[in-house]
């Protein structure tokens, strides 16, 4: 028998429920390309993403088939690369099977998928009651169910797995699932939401005890380091240098230009202290573009200053960089900060 809860977030969601354009198909390809994306991004820009994908990789085999540097040019802008790196890995795992696996025990082993996105595409493509519990159904759940406990922890994790798995209707798994997404995503909002036209305020524990918002509650963290990075962008006879990322740290595989990162931003950069052999240092002109720029990663801050370095002779560069005609940039992934100081330099 269904609960309160559960009969009128159904009951909404016939309603109120948005149409997706991933929510039209039950094969597996897509709804899971929908979830890696909307990890990373709200609805509508993922949506242009998400059709961008499936149009040029329509099938896992042709995903399989690309190369890293297409997959992660087509991310671009969407940030965290390394899910773009388990996107394409899972891809060849799923041909190297045969087939998309079938259940969440399967598909959880797939690279870059956790129990959400398990749970996930188990509803969506396969009918199987799983509960997907996204940041959405944290709040709604523990907002609902005056839940005090903070989200963030391991005893969380099986305290509202428990409770959202008792609550899903074994039959109608996706359509529970994809309600409580949508349910916190428009009405349940994280600063505002709409009680005053909730269809569950009656039976809502932190809209009567005035919690909506205290709850749910997040154990604090430790502050997030921060890193300095100076870019210096070359402007030499048309052309730039650029160098690919190493492994073992942010933005593996992507391009950048000339980078000196430091412990602190206190101090400009003079010509002299560049880590170049400039031929022609007296000619050589270098610009502050930008300073103090703040880029937001989900571990690390990163304060940016942007320089722009013209020089009449090409210096030699430490290795590893390569020379480029300034307008192919864009045929290379580059980070979204990078992307902002390319833009500054035009
Ligand atoms: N966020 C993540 N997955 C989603 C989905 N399938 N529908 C709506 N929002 C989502």
């Amino acid at each position: 028998m269904s609960n309160p809860f559960t009969t009128a977030l159904l009951q909404w969601y016939e309603n109120h429920g948005r149409d997706l354009p991933w929510r039209h198909t039950t094969d597996p390809y897509p709804i899971w390309l929908s979830e890696v994306i909307l990890q990373q991004t709200r609805i509508a820009q993922g949506t242009a993403y998400w059709e961008r994908f499936m149009k040029q990789f329509p099938t896992v085999e042709s995903l399989a088939a690309a190369s890293e540097d297409e997959v992660l040019r087509l991310w671009q802008g969407l940030g965290y690369y390394s899910r773009a790196r388990n996107l394409h890995a899972a891809a060849k795992q799923i041909v190297a099977m045969g087939s998309f696996p079938k259940n969440h025990e399967e598909i959880r082993r797939l690279k870059g998928v956790g129990d959400y996105t398990a749970a996930a595409i188990a509803s969506f493509a396969f009918g199987l009651p799983h509960a997907a519990i996204d940041g959405n159904a944290y709040r709604v759940l523990a907002r609902y169910f005056g839940i005090e406990t903070p989200i963030n922890t391991t005893i969380a994790k099986k305290e509202f797995a428990a409770l959202a798995q008792q609550l899903l209707p074994n039959d109608r798994a996706a359509d529970f699932n994809q309600a409580m997404m949508d349910f916190g995503a428009t009405l349940c909002t994280p600063t505002s939401p709409q009680c005053s036209e909730c269809p569950l305020a009656e039976g809502c524990d932190a809209l009567h005890t005035h919690r909506t918002q205290v709850l749910p509650i997040k154990q604090k963290t430790v502050k997030m380091a921060t890193r300095h990075f100076t870019f210096i962008y070359i402007r030499c006879q048309g052309e730039t240098a650029i160098m690919r990322r190493p492994a073992g740290d942010i933005w593996q595989g992507l391009w950048q230009p000339l980078l000196i990162e430091s412990t602190s931003d206190d101090k400009p950069m003079r010509i002299e202290d560049l880590p170049l052999d400039l031929n022609d240092a007296n000619k050589a002109k270098l610009t502050l573009v930008a300073t103090g720029v703040k880029h937001v990663l989900t571990h690390r801050i990163i304060m940016a200053d942007f320089y722009l370095l013209e020089a009449p002779a090409k210096p030699s560069l430490p290795d590893g960089y390569l020379w480029i005609p300034e307008d192919q940039i864009d045929r290379y992934a580059l980070p979204r900060l990078v992307e902002r100081l390319v833009e500054a330099v035009k």
